[in-house]
């Protein structure tokens, strides 16, 4: 797919885990060499359910971090903190008045998180408004992101449309990116459940989680009875060839991934034997990844960095704004 410049954003509330990686981060890091990138920590998103101001600063902070020591280069990609650029909400409002409440009433992570909240706000209820502004204020063509994304981007692009037709061709409609693998990584104990950062401890491997902690998740992966030759794959082991198949693309010790489907399908396979492979390749990948995290935060040029990708992506964001505020006629100064 030919896209000229890609948007994405990542909450920076709770932990980094593998499913962001695969099915998102490490594509970030490999398409910023090719296409012109822009990264965004979404703080504004974050509000969206209750969070103490005290951690949420240092939670952006060290979302940065984590995602450079991920390959996330700040030289090639505009990397920023979502606030530091206030447009986002300014184009967010003028967005919400092309956005049809049906539309926002069908989208099921507002259904699923709605569910988990005491209070639950009109950000929360508004939120795709916001990410449509996001990508639409860097006039973006492509979103690389996981599948729970792409109900959001195709309202995104709804969104690209009517303003388009209303007020006039500003906006490009923007396309998700996914992943052939990766784009939905399952939760180790429940897999029949996507991997996500809320819904506990046991559920996700954290990408700077100890390597005590993941050998133990990993061991206590939920699988099936298994050894029984041509038995349908279950869900659980689905889950952990594709980490294990996702790593190999990395370290590329493919023959392994061969050599335990082959075991699998003549029903030998120890599950034992698989989860170690999956915790080794895994290692392998997150090892100098957690090395090069602890260097970075040594070095404590994080937040410099943070304050130039805003400054670049602010450049990009103003003249998108002004062009909206003219085109809707807002504001007292005519172009
Ligand atoms: P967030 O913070 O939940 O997730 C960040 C990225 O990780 C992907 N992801 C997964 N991929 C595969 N398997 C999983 N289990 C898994 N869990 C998460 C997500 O699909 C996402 O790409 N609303 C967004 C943030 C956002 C955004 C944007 C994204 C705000 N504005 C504009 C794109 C463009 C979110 O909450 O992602």
């Amino acid at each position: 797919m030919m896209v000229t410049r890609v948007f994405s954003g990542i909450q920076p509330t709770g932990t980094l885990h593998i499913g962001n990686y695969f099915g998102a981060v490490r594509n970030w890091a490999t398409m910023q060499d090719d296409v012109e990138s822009i990264i965004c920590i979404v703080d504004y998103h974050a509000i969206t359910i209750d969070i103490d101001p005290k951690t949420l600063r240092h939670a952006s902070l060290a979302m940065a971090t984590d995602l450079i020591a991920c390959g996330i280069d700040p030289e090639k990609t505009i990397l920023f903190v979502q606030s530091d650029v206030p447009a986002h909400t300014e184009l967010s409002w003028i967005l919400g008045c092309v956005t049809s409440f049906g539309d926002l009433s069908r989208m099921t992570q507002f259904k699923d998180k709605s569910e988990k909240q005491a209070f639950v706000s009109a950000g929360l209820f508004t939120y795709p408004v916001l990410q449509a502004a996001d990508i639409l204020l860097y006039l973006a063509d492509g979103v690389p992101v996981g599948e729970d994304q792409v109900q959001h981007l195709e309202l995104s692009r709804r969104i690209a449309r009517r303003f388009n037709s209303r007020f006039g061709e500003l906006f490009p409609e923007p396309k998700p990116v996914v992943g052939e693998k990766g784009a939905r990584i399952m939760s180790l104990s429940d897999p029949g459940a996507k991997m996500s950062k809320s819904t506990g401890e046991s559920h996700y491997v954290g990408v700077m989680e100890p390597e005590a902690s993941i050998r133990k998740k990993v061991r206590s992966a939920v699988t099936d009875m298994g050894l029984e030759a041509g038995h349908e794959m279950s869900p659980g082991v689905a889950n952990l060839f594709e980490v294990l198949e996702l790593s190999v693309e990395s370290t590329g010790e493919t023959g392994l991934v061969e050599e335990l489907r082959a075991d699998f399908e003549n029903g030998t396979l120890m599950y034992s034997k698989l989860k170690d492979a999956v915790f080794e390749q895994l290692m392998a990948i997150i090892r100098p990844i957690q090395e090069h995290r602890a260097q970075l935060e040594a070095s404590g040029e994080v937040l410099d960095m943070l304050h130039s990708g805003a400054q670049r992506a602010q450049a990009i964001a103003s003249e998108t704004i002004a062009r909206a505020r003219s085109m809707v006629g807002l504001g007292t100064r005519a172009d």
